[in-house]
């Protein structure tokens, strides 16, 4: 998608040395615009782990990478060793987010079906670029199926202005293109449909206020950045049409973890009667679990992203400061588990359907033995 009128996409190659991978730093966003090259499976790790790159299908692309770079690396005598840490590590980095393990055990298997050193190097650096473009393209049609959502609600408004509202950054900065829950609204506001975005802010990390809210300006999307609590009450007062949100990790029974807060976004469009769908590229299924409260690992991270927070300063300088009182007990969760009987529907690049394990099987017929 574009920044400052060019296009970019979250990670890619170098095209001049394979062994160097680049990355849009998020951290510095919306301030500062920073490509970092990552060179080891060690710096993917960091960068996933510290959310340099974050979202479930980015991580997901940045693990197929870092298991390129750990078969560029890995020494002759200790080759599967070494790929084999780089994949527990991997996977370590970060426990909700589906993509990660699902990355790591497609490129594994492709080894695994090489014989030489040579043809698993030049294997990895392949699959890597498939994940990458596969998700490019999944999201692309994501956009495309959830467009006729916005389209059919614009209609009956009489091409009136449809309001939706989003939780976190499931937009290109989570994936590698377009993004899940902002590709129907990029592909609506590209066909002349007229839309307006509620971008929750999204406490603590404020991935929706640094990150959703700079990649709609700079698509030219009207939106409008609310607290995160301002939901139900837009809700209440019919100011929200529609909710779409992403998903770090979705059961085969259609139950979704997604960022924190998501589940009371679902509560109130539940009781307020609004649509509420999920977008994801089937990456993000677990086609091994069913029951998402019970079975999806939820990540705790550090209660310092509670405590201080990092922005301008009025000098224009990248400032961090504290807003609680010293020693403050913390309990930072990332996600939460939204369930099936909450979600109207689901958005994959192959359609839309029911979040239940009998619709999703519908379009993942292949995934019924599991
Ligand atoms: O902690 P993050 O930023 O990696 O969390 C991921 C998210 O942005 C979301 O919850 C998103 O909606 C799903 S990832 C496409």
């Amino acid at each position: 998608m574009h920044v400052t009128g060019k296009l970019y996409r979250t990670i890619w190659p170098s095209d001049t040395d394979r062994g160097v991978v680049k990355i849009i730093d998020q951290r510095h966003l919306p301030h500062l615009f920073v490509v970092e090259e990552l060179r080891t499976v060690s710096e993917v790790c960091t960068a996933i782990r510290e959310m340099h790159v974050r979202g479930a299908g980015l991580i997901g692309a940045a693990a197929g990478f870092g298991m390129h770079l750990a078969a560029l690396t890995a020494p002759k005598q200790d080759f599967a060793g070494f790929v084999r840490q780089a994949a527990v590590d991997l996977v370590q980095t970060r426990p909700t987010a589906g993509n990660l393990a699902w990355a790591v055990n497609r490129q594994l298997a492709a080894l695994d079906r090489e014989d030489t050193l040579s043809a698993k190097r030049d294997r990895a650096f392949t699959v890597a670029c498939e994940i990458a473009e596969e998700d490019a393209k999944f999201c692309r049609l994501i956009g495309e199926h959830g467009k006729k959502i916005i389209a059919e609600i614009s209609r009956q408004k009489g091409g009136g202005v449809v309001n939706i509202l989003t939780h976190c950054n499931a937009g290109w900065l989570a994936f590698v293109d377009y993004g899940s829950a902002t590709a129907p609204i990029y592909a609506a506001h590209a066909e002349g449909i007229k839309v307006h975005v509620w971008v929750d802010e999204t406490r603590p990390w404020l991935q929706g206020a640094k990150l959703t809210a700079w990649e709609l300006k700079e698509e030219g999307v009207p939106h409008t950045l609310i607290a995160d609590n301002t939901g139900g009450h837009l809700m209440q007062h019919g100011l929200v049409d529609l909710v779409i949100v992403g998903t770090d990790r979705t059961t085969r029974c259609g139950d979704v973890a997604n960022k924190i807060g998501t589940y009371l976004k679902a509560l109130a469009a539940h009781d307020n009667k609004i649509p509420f769908y999920v977008a994801l590229p089937s990456s993000t299924f677990d086609w091994t679990i069913c029951d998402g409260l019970a079975e999806i690992p939820i990540e705790q991270r550090s209660g310092w992203e509670i405590t201080h927070i990092r922005g301008l300063s009025e000098a224009a300088e990248l400032t961090t400061i504290a807003i609680a009182p010293p020693d403050t007990a913390t309990l930072n969760y990332g996600f939460d588990v939204t369930p099936a009987r909450l979600i109207t529907g689901l958005i994959s690049e192959r359609g839309v359907m029911q979040a239940s394990e009998e619709d999703i099987l519908r379009l993942y017929p292949e995934q019924k033995e599991k």
